[in-house]
């Protein structure tokens, strides 16, 4: 008796693994399987009004693209992340582990079935228009005219913020009113006073003169400390956009952007035509007020190196960037930043000497193929503290040889400057320090 009640499960469990083997119901589905991944890891750019063309949300916007999804993940160009995961650790990585490849190959391999209804996880709460508490909102008061066919000067925008008196802010979003010609865009603080971009009236969009020098291009091989005297700063990155990059926020809970009475906002607009007819762009910033002052300040420090010329031609050539910190500061972003010859970008960190011998060196980031597409940021997983004496230290490589199939011109001499084809060596960060 016992052996037959035995002999009966034993077959229904093969009949049940037989019913489990069926075509199409045994390997990944997309509604069990695929659909949780396109959640966690896709759809913050693959979203309708966002920048991944198609919208990876449900089964009949994915599936016509399945080739390619798994060309994308397997040649690992999807999701884009360029950091070596061999160093650092980043918040929201976007690293498809070995077995969410291995799911999204074996889904495409099985001709890409969507699998029980039933299956299907709850749609994400994705949020409609703003990220953070918009309490302000500054716009471009004109739709601005993208030109078609040219390659375009950045263009800066001045809004005159009209707080009269010094305000906290704990987040900013930039949102381009097209996305699809917005390449990138900064929010510059320009504190009364400044003389950076004083041509430039209000709203009225301008482009500066060519060869006239970027503030920013005056740098120096050991570049400012943040704490050096605030008066000295012509003007401060407040937030900036870039295809995949979120609205940034500067509460580590317990520090927050300062925006001095009767500051402005310049936006700097960096366009790229695409040879059809453009929609015109009306981006706007918003920004989340701090309900108080907060015990500590988030600024921007950026390392800039513009003491180098790289010979027509040169594939590998190098360049070095340093930053001492002065002061105690917790360093929160990085985000490696070059032109169509940059290469790769290694950031390490030198501590400062004690009793027992030198410090140490560490690497912070690598990014061994940089691609000027993306100007990723960096967020450590938790603020680093570095002593006084910290040494920001940076390598980095431009390819400027007719085999790097961004460059647009290998027989020329390259400087830096604010056009693409031009060169950039810098590295902005975000650091939090004590407020003074
Ligand atoms: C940070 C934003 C972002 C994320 C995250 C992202 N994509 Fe993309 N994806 C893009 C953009 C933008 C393009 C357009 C092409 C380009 O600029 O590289 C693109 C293009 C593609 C393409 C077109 C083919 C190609 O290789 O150019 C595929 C397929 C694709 N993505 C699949 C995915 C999948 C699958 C995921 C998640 C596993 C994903 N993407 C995550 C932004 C993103």
């Amino acid at each position: 008796m016992r052996r037959i009640l035995a002999l009966a499960l034993t077959s229904a469990a093969i009949c049940a693994a037989q019913q489990g083997a069926q075509p199409g119901t045994s390997g990944p589905t997309f509604n069990k399987d695929v659909l949780p991944i396109f959640q966690r890891r896709c759809q913050v750019c693959h979203r309708p009004g966002e920048i991944g063309q198609m919208p990876l949300m449900t089964y009949e916007g994915s599936r016509p693209w399945a080739k390619a999804i798994k060309a994308a993940v397997v040649a690992k160009k999807m999701p884009p992340w360029f950091a070596d995961p061999r160093y650092g650790h980043f918040r929201d990585e976007r690293i498809l582990s070995d077995l969410e490849i291995r799911t999204i190959s074996a889904w495409v391999d099985a001709g890409a079935p969507e699998g029980d209804a039933k299956d299907k996880p709850k749609p994400l709460p994705w949020p409609e228009g703003w990220n953070i508490r918009a309490d302000e909102i500054f716009q471009m008061t004109e739709p601005y005219a993208v030109p078609a066919e040219y390659a375009l000067a950045y263009v800066y925008i001045v809004i005159p913020t009209g707080f009269v008196r010094d305000t906290w802010v704990t987040a900013a979003e930039i949102r381009p009113g097209n996305r699809a010609a917005v390449h990138h865009a900064l929010a510059v603080i320009r504190p009364p006073g400044s003389t950076w971009m004083r041509e430039a009236k209000p709203f009225v969009p301008y482009i500066p003169p060519a060869n006239s020098t970027d503030a920013s291009a005056q740098a120096t091989p050991d570049a400012k400390d943040p704490r050096a005297d605030p008066s000295a700063f012509d003007y401060e990155l407040l937030t900036a956009y870039a295809p995949g990059a979120q609205a940034e926020r500067f509460d580590g809970d317990h520090s927050a952007k300062l925006i001095p009475a009767g500051s402005d906002i310049v936006l700097q607009m960096h366009y790229t035509p695409y040879g059809k007819k453009v929609l015109p762009d009306q981006t706007r910033l918003a920004m989340e007020m701090a309900a108080q002052p907060p015990q500590k300040r988030f600024m921007s420090a950026v390392m800039n190196n513009a003491n180098w010329t790289i010979p027509p031609g040169d594939p590998n050539y190098e360049g070095h960037g340093r930053l001492t910190f002065g002061e105690p500061v917790e360093l929160v972003f990085l985000q490696p930043h070059m032109h169509f010859r940059g290469k790769d970008m290694t950031v390490r960190l030198v501590y400062p000497a004690t009793k027992d011998g030198p410090g140490k060196t560490e690497t912070l980031l690598s990014v061994p193929h940089y691609d000027f597409n993306w100007q990723t940021i960096y967020y450590l997983k938790e603020p680093l503290n570095l002593p006084p004496g910290t040494k920001v230290d940076v390598t980095a490589h431009w390819d400027n040889s007719a085999n790097n199939p961004a460059n647009p011109d290998p027989t020329k001499t390259v400087r830096w400057g604010d056009q693409s084809w031009d060169e950039m060596l810098s590295l902005p960060m975000g650091v939090i320090i004590d407020r003074y």
